[in-house]
């Protein structure tokens, strides 16, 4: 594979895992699903610290998978064109509901299981974590997925690479239209 068709690829078989990871702030932000920002540890610690902490809500689990389902479903629809096929790396349309859903829960699992572990260090909620912060999502989602697509590893090193670079600008940007709190 070349190198501009990689970079292409590895984004766009990224992109529900991505808005599974913006889906809990932009749910919050819009208000939807209010009965479900409840916090998925129940407020329970372990040591000192919460578990996960009162960042981490069953609305941002279920609205991880409901968009996860959403974006994999409209990556069914454009595969009928060529410019999408050719950039696909599976079938999506016999597969899009089981790989939408793995993309959403691998995600936020990624990032929930970041959380305990950043309970643990006593790092407080919402603290940056640098690189666990930006790549917890992406390894829940190729763990989640294996299941449907088995990516070689150059494509997963490129989904990190993109990441990586991506995340801090996603951030900044989400910070200035209100949508998160800090710029990290
Ligand atoms: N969020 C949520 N449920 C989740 C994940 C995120 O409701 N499972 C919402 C919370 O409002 C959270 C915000 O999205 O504050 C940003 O998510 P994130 O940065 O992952 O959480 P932090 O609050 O920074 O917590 P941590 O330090 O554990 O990463
Ligand atoms: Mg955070």
């Amino acid at each position: 594979m070349e190198i501009v068709e990689l970079i292409v690829t590895s984004f766009y078989l990224i992109i529900p895992a991505y808005f599974a990871n913006m889906a809990p702030v932009i749910f919050a932000k819009a208000g939807w699903l209010k009965f479900l920002d409840l916090p998925i540890d129940g407020g329970k610690t372990m040591g000192n610290e919460r578990l996960f902490g009162s960042g981490k809500t069953w609305r941002g689990l279920v609205s991880a998978i409901i968009l996860g389902i959403l974006i994999a479903g409209i990556q069914a629809f454009l595969y009928q064109y060529e410019t999408f096929k050719n950039i696909s790396l599976f079938d999506y349309p016999s597969n899009y509901l089981w790989f939408g859903f793995l993309a959403g829960l691998g995600a936020i699992l990624g990032d929930l299981v970041k959380s305990f572990f950043k309970r643990r260090l006593n790092i407080a909620s919402g603290r940056p974590w640098i690189i666990f912060d930006q790549l917890d999502f992406v390894a829940g989602f190729f763990i989640f997925t294996w299941i449907v697509v088995q990516t070689d590893w150059t494509i997963v090193a490129t989904v990190c690479l993109i990441t990586v670079i991506l995340h801090p600008l996603t951030n900044i940007s989400a910070y200035f239209l209100h949508l998160k709190k800090v710029w990290w």
